[in-house]
């Protein structure tokens, strides 16, 4: 029921020509995989060069952030109009995000129900930092990320979800497969409270934190997870084709 879904977060990286550079080392490699959705996730200024690139293949496109304003006095913003132009999905409440843009849940819900009424598939990302993991309150800082994320938003499979700890990011200290599928149980179970068990069970939702190509396959095995939101190993091209490649081969759709 769930298609498999791989999501490469570029974050602030690539200029013009490293991004198509990028793209085209694995384009025709990504574009012949069947078993999951693939989706590049570049900075703003790449996504009509990719759009362009990618137009006649099966690889789709995502934003990393947008405002929840279609137009106006926002200097430096990008508004929902202008990406339903460009591209399919867009990452929203990265950790990075909430840490160092002072993002908070209520902003994250304005921009979540802006992106569903244009048509934008938002990648809703939550996760606790390791000070909270530590502390034991992993499970009250998710249930609150969720239940505030998605306040006042109509149950909907378009919705996907990325449970990013944050101290797996970036670190090279990613969670393990059992870890991240009780979590990931966690906020289906949330969903299913706050909307109804049908579209909580519909939902796709990611793993995200240091996943590479040699963790990939301890994610996928899990029953909850649905795919991965990819950080640095997004940035070459092999590591993401063999992310890409592990998954559909080794999660049949549900
Ligand atoms: P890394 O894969 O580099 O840990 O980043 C994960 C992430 O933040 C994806 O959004």
């Amino acid at each position: 029921m769930r298609r498999p879904l791989i999501a490469g977060n570029w974050k602030m990286n690539t200029k013009l020509e490293e991004a198509e550079n990028l793209v085209r080392a694995m384009l025709a490699e990504l574009d012949s995989i069947d078993g999951a959705e693939k989706v590049l996730c570049p900075p703003f200024i790449s996504l009509a060069i990719l759009k362009e690139l990618t137009k006649t293949t099966s690889v789709k496109l995502g934003a990393q952030n947008m405002h929840f304003e279609d137009r106006g006095a926002y200097t430096g913003e990008i508004s929902p109009l202008m990406l339903t132009d460009l591209c399919d999905f867009v990452i929203l409440g990265h950790s990075e995000r909430r840490q160092y843009f002072a993002e908070t849940d209520e902003i994250i819900n304005k921009k979540v129900k802006k992106a569903l009424g244009s048509g934008l598939k938002p990648i809703l990302c939550i996760g606790e930092s390791l000070e909270d993991n530590e502390s034991g309150k992993a499970e009250q800082i998710i249930a609150r990320q969720v239940k505030a994320g998605l306040a006042e938003v109509s149950p909907t499979s378009q919705l996907v979800i990325a449970y990013e700890p944050v101290w797996a990011i970036g670190t090279g200290r990613a969670a393990t497969g059992k870890q991240a599928n009780t979590t990931i149980n966690l906020i289906r179970s949330i969903m299913a409270n706050l909307w109804n068990r049908e579209t909580a069970k519909a939902v796709r939702i990611l793993y995200g934190g240091s996943v590479t190509s040699s963790n990939i396959a301890e994610f996928i095995a899990e029953p909850e997870i649905d795919g991965a939101l990819v950080g640095g190993a997004s940035l070459k091209a092999s590591e993401f084709v063999s992310i890409v490649s592990q998954t559909a081969s080794l999660k049949s759709p549900r």
